[in-house]
């Protein structure tokens, strides 16, 4: 057998503990080995710093230090804040390493180009672990196979409360920018991502592809007092005529689970409960829960795969990506910025010490636009902002500068 691989994690605690668990059991398979760690937390996690030295991991405070100092590295797994993404994933590349990246890749359309333009960009994976839950290739599958007749529409819903805690979670929490670069934070864009990126690859028309939308319609709103967004309401038109619409917030108090419906000619299928209820006339599904542990270290196995070339791709290719950045883009600027909700809609509420926001009628929007397909205006309510629809055929980049602080 070959040398384990040598891999590196930048960012070990938040999600990056659980990277760093899925590498150690898939160094029991003797293909990798963890060998680096960059992290500036380093400094004050005393336990953490304990348990590397124990296992010979070297120890850096600064990536960049890491990637000059440690040679022979093959593997970088990137799991640091959104707005680091970018130069991190340069300088990676820059190297000529791979790379798994945490999702979203970037936050916006300007900054995907420009990776995508970086000699090695091929080498890079993006950790929307989602995509390898067994319904998500369930559904594609029986979608490709025609189980559904001819494609027409996708439905996302979903509210996920999100109280202070959440937004004191770390700096770029709320934030539309930090120190100068993009974050973009909200539910389309971070909790409930993977959602839209779901919606992408329902609407690719191979096993393997991603549908990218033509035009955008949607708007975000602000609940809370914060930069950036709590409530979205998005609706995208790909070339082939499917339609997805989709409603995604966290200003709720009750949540309301995670729902995905997809229609076509000849049936539906509908899966529910943040991916635990299936109901089909048309596809069977095997219903046993997965993990989100169990979903990274598939990802990670399938990414270990790619780099030793035993995949052609890895699951989700930095091009793959271009949908979902189409898709929360064009409704940033289909938006036109964020738009608050009327204070007279808004009740606050308490969970223990922790204060949430709950928006008047959202709970019950967000459901039909899961049963009937309707945008939020469509739906009349009070607060809700008719907006253009806007084409992202071709589009290369946004003026988020001016689009964040609308
Ligand atoms: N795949 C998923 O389901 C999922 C879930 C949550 C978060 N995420 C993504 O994971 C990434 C990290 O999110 P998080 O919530 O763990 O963030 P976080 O704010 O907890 O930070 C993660 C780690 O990065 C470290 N870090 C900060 N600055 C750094 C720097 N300059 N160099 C190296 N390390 C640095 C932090 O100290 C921390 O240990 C984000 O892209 C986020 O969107 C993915």
């Amino acid at each position: 057998m070959s040398a384990p691989l040598r891999y590196a994690l930048i960012g070990a605690t938040g999600i990056g503990a659980y990277h760093l668990a899925a590498l150690r059991k898939l160094e029991e398979t003797g293909r990798l080995r963890v060998v680096a760690v960059a992290d500036p937390a380093l400094a004050k996690d005393e336990a953490l710093a304990a348990d590397l030295a124990a296992r010979g991991v070297a120890a850096h405070l600064d990536y960049r230090a890491m990637l000059r100092g440690e040679a022979g590295l093959d593997v970088v797994v990137i799991s640091a804040p959104i707005p680091l993404h970018l130069e991190m994933t340069t300088a990676c590349l820059e190297r000529g390493l791979f790379v798994y990246l945490e999702k979203p890749p970037v936050p916006l359309i300007q900054q995907l180009e420009t990776l995508l333009a970086a000699k090695g960009q091929e080498r890079v994976g993006v950790g929307f672990q989602m995509i390898n839950a067994r319904w998500v290739q369930e559904l594609k599958a029986g979608i490709v196979a025609g189980a559904l007749g001819q494609l027409q529409e996708i439905r996302i819903g979903a509210a996920w409360p999100r109280l202070d805690a959440y937004y004191a979670r770390n700096s770029a929490a709320g934030k539309m920018t930090l120190r100068g670069e993009p974050v973009f934070d909200g539910p389309a864009t971070n909790a409930l991502a993977h959602l839209i990126h779901n919606a992408m690859y329902f609407a690719g028309e191979t096993q393997t592809g991603f549908g990218v939308p033509e035009e955008v319609t949607g708007a975000l709103y602000r609940t809370r007092a914060i930069e950036s967004y709590d409530v979205a309401s998005l609706r995208c038109r790909f070339p082939s005529g499917v339609r997805l619409t989709a409603a995604l917030a966290h200003a709720t108090e009750e949540p309301f689970p995670f729902q995905v419906e997809v229609r076509g000619t000849a049936g539906r299928a509908r899966v529910s409960g943040d991916g635990t209820i299936f109901e089909s006339d048309r596809i069977t599904f095997d219903s046993r829960p997965e993990t989100f542990e169990e979903l990274v270290e598939k990802t990670h196995r399938q990414f270990l795969a790619f780099v030793q070339g035993a995949q052609p791709f890895a699951a989700t290719s930095l091009e793959d990506t271009r949908g979902y950045l189409l898709a929360t883009n064009g409704l940033l600027l289909s938006s036109g910025g964020i738009h608050p909700v009327a204070a007279d809609s808004i009740r606050t509420y308490r969970r223990g010490e922790e204060g949430g926001y709950n928006v008047a009628g959202l709970h019950e929007a967000v459901r039909a636009t899961v049963e009937t397909g309707a945008l939020f205006t469509d739906l009349g309510l009070p607060w809700a902002v008719e907006t253009p629809p806007v084409s992202v055929h071709d589009l290369k980049t946004i003026d988020f500068a001016s689009l964040a602080s609308s």
